[in-house]
């Protein structure tokens, strides 16, 4: 299920520091980190589903709002701190907006990158949620 997962924060008159470990803060092996940097105001990222990547996303500067819908149900979380992710299961139709001037979304993933795991049109998304309903 979807969730905040609290990381790590180690604080020091120096400088917080905040870290993650594949298996115990993430529920999945980390195959791969992308970030999205420099959006433009007004503009989203994101609005697809994957058939099998799990993804975890940080905030780790500014701020933003990522959407998740399950097919019948719809959750905005917004993500402003750096020491808080966001657990997104397979199988999410997810979008992520509101982006901050700024902004640096960090997001630790399952699988290799690979094309044909998107879903990209929301209808077509419905129909494999139906027909998946009871894997995902
Ligand atoms: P995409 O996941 O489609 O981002 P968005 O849904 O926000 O548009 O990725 C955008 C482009 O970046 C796409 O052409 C594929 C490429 N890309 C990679 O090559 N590797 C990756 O790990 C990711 C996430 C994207």
């Amino acid at each position: 299920m979807h969730r905040i997962i609290d990381l790590p924060k180690v604080t020091d008159p120096r400088g917080n520091l905040s870290f993650i470990e594949q298996l115990r803060h993430v529920p999945f092996e980390i195959r791969r980190v992308y970030w999205i940097y420099d959006v433009p105001g007004g503009f989203d990222r994101g609005e697809h589903a994957y058939k099998q990547n799990q993804e975890f996303i940080v905030a780790l500067s500014g701020s933003f709002d990522v959407v998740l819908d399950d097919g019948t149900d719809r959750t905005v979380y917004q993500l402003n701190r750096s020491y808080k992710g966001l657990y997104v299961p397979a199988g999410m139709w997810r979008r992520m907006t509101n982006f901050s001037t700024n902004s640096l979304a960090l997001v630790l993933a399952s699988t290799d990158y690979d094309e044909a795991d998107y879903i990209m049109d929301y209808q077509e998304f419905r129909q494999w949620r139906a027909e998946h309903e009871e894997r995902v």
